[in-house]
This record gives structure tokens, C-alpha cells and sequence, in this order.
């Protein structure tokens, strides 16, 4: 028999949320969801099981789903997209000549993946030409939407991913943390968004960062989430996914860039 409260935990995650929970990560719910249990006065996740099969309110769904994301990231994460997007970005910013050059950091975490975007175009074109870019990143969690806004950064965090040099110049150290200069800060919008929700009013995009989430999810929502991007794609955009994830076997729409692992564009219409 599985756990108390894990099959109405479970189906909650996945309605809101397309993150497919299964039994093997029932040991995560207890460590997770104790400070939801203990906000909301549920002595026991037989408890909340329980309320989730009434009206739970809106509140104590959120707080399931926040807690049950999983938030891992890092700057310059896996290095390969970053080091295609420094050769793409003077191509499209000179196609675009003047026009402004919009990217989306999908299901963006704490800020890490927009904020290595912002930096590497600061260095790539200046940082006249950068401040033209219209860089959105979205996350279905408003928490962690809130930390990435904020743009301040622990340590450890900037340690991964983050040269010397490249923390330096684009930082400022308050005490034991450090925050995002305010020239990269303004660079991007931070936005509450599920990737299950019609995407269209974003309008359309010249790259889309999508990584390390489409695994949560199951074949029918990946194949959803990917045609929904196709949408919001320019014509000659790019699509770059987690080093895990792919297009093949679940859309038509997208095809990988030949020779280039995780990136990927939209296929010639039949
Ligand atoms: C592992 S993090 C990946 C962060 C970043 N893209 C990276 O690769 O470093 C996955 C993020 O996806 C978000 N997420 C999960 N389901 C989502 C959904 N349906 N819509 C939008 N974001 C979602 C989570 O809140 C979490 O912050």
C-alpha cells in the first residue's frame, strides 16, 4: 500500500503543475512537505491527503507544488548552450539590426540561467547593445521567482559556474552574499507563468532557454509544453534544452540544430 496522502499528493502535482510523482519519490514528500504540514496545522500527511480530497484552498495547493519543485540550478549550467549562444547572439543581433533581441528563460529557477544571459551578452556585444535585449524569465513557483528578482546570490551559489573574474566584474558583494549588478538586474523581467498555460500574449522569441523541467513532466505534457515553444519561436529562433531532454519521439515541429547537442529549431513547414 503506498503512503498516507501521496496518491491525492501526486495527482495535485500533476494537474497543476504536468509533474509526474511516482512511488519511488514518496520518501521526498515527508522531508518537503513538513513545513507545509506544520503552516497549515495538518498533523500528518494522511491529513493533508485528506484536505486534498475536499477544498483545499488555493494556498495550500500552492504551497504542495512549491514544495514538491525541484529548484537545482547554476550559472553557465552545462556550458554548451552558452558557448553556441555566444556565437549566435552577434549573428541575430546584427539580423535584427536595431530591433530588440528577446529571450525566455522557461521555468527559470532562482535567476541563475537569465542572469548568465545578460553576462554573456554584456560580453559579446557591449553593454550599449546588450541593454537592448528583452530578456522574460518565468517559473510556475512564486517563491522562486521572488529570490531570482532580487538577484542576490549566497557563496555557494555563486561559486558554481561563476569564474573569478566574471563574479567580480558583474557583482557586489553585501557581506556574506553578493548581488547581480544593477545594469544586468535591469536587464531582465522575472514573471510568475506555468508552462500549461497559453503562452501566446509573450509574443513570439529569438532564443528560448527550456532546461532541466520537461523531465518532471510525462510524454503527452512534453510534447504540449515543446508545440506551445514552437509557437513562441521566431522563425530562425533557437530552442536549447537540458543535456536529459529532447524533441525526438514527441514533436515534429522542432528539429535539432545538426552537429549541436540540446539545441534545437523549428522544422520546415510540410
Ligand atoms: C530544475 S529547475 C531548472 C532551472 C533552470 N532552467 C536550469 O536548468 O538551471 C526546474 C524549474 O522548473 C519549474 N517548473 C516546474 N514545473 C513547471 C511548470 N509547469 N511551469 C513552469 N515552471 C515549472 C520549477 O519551479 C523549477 O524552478
Amino acid at each position: 500500500m503506498g503512503q498516507a496522502g501521496f496518491h491525492e499528493v501526486a495527482t495535485l502535482v500533476r494537474r497543476r503543475a504536468g509533474i509526474v510523482l511516482t512511488e519511488d519519490k514518496s520518501y521526498l514528500l515527508e522531508t518537503r512537505l513538513g513545513p507545509v504540514l506544520a503552516k497549515f496545522q495538518l498533523g500528518s500527511l494522511g491529513a493533508l491527503g485528506e484536505k486534498l480530497r475536499g477544498l483545499p484552498g488555493e494556498p495550500l495547493e500552492r504551497a504542495v507544488v512549491e514544495a514538491l519543485t525541484t529548484h537545482e540550478s547554476s550559472f553557465f549550467r552545462d556550458g554548451r548552450p552558452f558557448d553556441h549562444l555566444r556565437g549566435l547572439l552577434p549573428r541575430i543581433a546584427a539580423a535584427r539590426s536595431g530591433e530588440k533581441l528577446r529571450v525566455w528563460s522557461a521555468a527559470c529557477s532562482t535567476g541563475q540561467e537569465a542572469y548568465s544571459v545578460a553576462i554573456l551578452a554584456t560580453e559579446v556585444l557591449g553593454l550599449a547593445a546588450a541593454q537592448r535585449l528583452d530578456i522574460l524569465a518565468t517559473d510556475i513557483s512564486g517563491e522562486v521567482v521572488a529570490r531570482a528578482r532580487e538577484g542576490s546570490f549566497s557563496q555557494f551559489e555563486v561559486q558554481r559556474g561563476l569564474p573569478i573574474r566574471t563574479l567580480m566584474q558583474n557583482f557586489q558583494q553585501e557581506g556574506t552574499r553578493w548581488r547581480i549588478k544593477p545594469a544586468l538586474r535591469n536587464m531582465v523581467r522575472f514573471e510568475e507563468r506555468n508552462l500549461l498555460t497559453d503562452c501566446a500574449a509573450l509574443g513570439r522569441f529569438d532564443v528560448i532557454f527550456c532546461r532541466n523541467v520537461l523531465i518532471y513532466f510525462d510524454a503527452p505534457t512534453k510534447t504540449r509544453v515543446l508545440e506551445m515553444l514552437a509557437r513562441q519561436l521566431h522563425p530562425d529562433g533557437v530552442l536549447y534544452l537540458g543535456a536529459a531532454e529532447t524533441v525526438i519521439g514527441l514533436t515534429e515541429r522542432l528539429m535539432p540544430v545538426p552537429g549541436e547537442r540540446g539545441v534545437y529549431g523549428l522544422a520546415a513547414r510540410k
